[in-house]
């Protein structure tokens, strides 16, 4: 029941301690709900209010109508009980400031910050983030690398035409830059061709940075992005990602190279997968060859329950990535003694492990930003 005041009839010293400590019960018992500016408002009025508040209440019915002797005393516990109410007042007020300054700060926290904080209620679930699958490949194979004791450098994404082509042996109009669909940069044409900015179309030009500031012995890996002019759909992407290697040192052979990307297949895909290493041409290699592994989805028998094997066309290989032994042209461009140094390189594209990896059938997939695609590699 709402507290009341009610006369006194009875003016000993007994019963006025005992309605002033009823008094002052029910005064604490209900600022505990003030909880915002409008119930400590409505609070406030209920106990100090000038119409008809419980102090007007307790100065009209037990002060006033107090025996003159005992008015003093009547009149001392009338201020011990305002001074009381006031100061709880008070304090309810710091309260509620202190509870809206609380719930301003955590509002993107509390869906609905009018709500009291009840802090039994489940938390809100942030869920942990994850790898991209692109990053998640990169990081894998270059570990692969870094246990061999390669070190990672990085070039730039806008290259000019001598570090994208020129050092890498493709001469200015030669053929094979038709292979790398080049998207250059627009209104260079004052500009000698070799000083022309392009964005990279392989990570290949990183060889030349790196070859420029060490020398042998080199053994680098060279994630990044890179760009070519293809439309998009199930197999290309206008971005994509390679890792690039190089070795550089006295007596490299082809046994070298052979046994370096042996070893890195069956690191990614497993101990029983075979290479084979296919003739090929690229400007900077020579010889160059394509790497293929042993079809991971049908053993390399190139079927699979009694059907032709789709992955490999039924030729039980897969093709992986291009490598070769450093051209001697290439170390022309970086002043290092053809004579006295050899080494291979390689370039592999990481969306295309991550396919063959995860078994994801659609490259467009690593860029749309599917959270469910993406979170499956969490
Ligand atoms: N840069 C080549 C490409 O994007 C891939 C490549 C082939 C890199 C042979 C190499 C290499 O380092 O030796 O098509």
């Amino acid at each position: 029941m709402l507290y009341t005041v009610t006369n006194l009839t009875d003016y000993t010293e007994a019963s006025l301690v005992r309605a002033a400590s009823e008094l002052l019960e029910h005064l604490r018992a209900e600022s505990d709900a003030v909880e915002s500016a409008e119930t400590w408002k409505l609070f406030r009025d209920r106990w100090i209010g000038r119409k008809n508040g419980i102090l007007k209440q307790v100065r009209e019915l037990w002060l006033n109508p107090a025996p003159a002797e005992i008015k003093p005393r009547v009149g001392v516990i009338y201020r011990d009980i305002e001074l009381q109410i006031e100061d709880v007042i008070a304090t309810q007020k710091k309260k509620y400031e202190a509870i809206a300054i609380f719930r301003k700060a955590t509002s993107d926290i509390f869906l609905d910050a009018t709500l009291p904080l009840d802090i039994t209620l489940p938390g809100i679930h942030r869920p942990i983030g994850a790898e991209h699958p692109v990053i998640k490949t990169m990081n894998e194979i270059i570990g692969v690398f870094r246990n061999l004791g390669y070190s990672v450098e990085e070039g730039p994404e806008i290259e000019t035409d001598y570090y994208n082509f020129e050092a890498l042996n493709f001469p200015p109009n030669h053929s094979a830059r038709d292979t790398q669909d080049t998207l250059f940069i627009a209104g260079q044409e004052s500009k000698p061709p070799r000083d022309r900015l392009l964005l990279r179309t392989h990570t290949s030009p990183v060889q030349i940075h790196t070859m420029e500031k060490m020398r042998p012995p080199v053994r680098v890996v060279c994630p990044g992005k890179l760009h070519r002019n293809d439309a998009p759909d199930p197999t290309h992407s206008p971005i994509f990602h390679q890792v690039e290697g190089l070795a550089v040192d006295t007596n490299i052979t082809f046994c070298d190279l052979k046994g370096t990307l042996d070893h890195a297949m069956k690191a990614l895909f497993g101990s029983n997968v075979k290479t084979r290493f296919y003739p090929s041409f690229f400007p900077f290699t020579e010889p160059s060859a394509d790497v293929q592994i042993s079809c991971i989805f049908c053993d390399g028998k190139g079927a699979r329950d009694g059907a032709p094997c789709r992955n490999c066309k039924a030729s039980g290989w897969i093709e992986l990535l291009g490598c070769g032994m450093v051209d001697p042209n290439v170390y022309g461009f970086v002043d290092y003694d053809a004579t006295k140094v050899s080494g291979f390189a390689f370039g592999m594209g990481v969306e295309r492990v991550a396919i063959l990896k995860y078994g994801v059938d659609d490259i467009q997939l690593f860029f749309q930003g599917d959270v469910r695609f993406l979170e499956q590699f969490g």
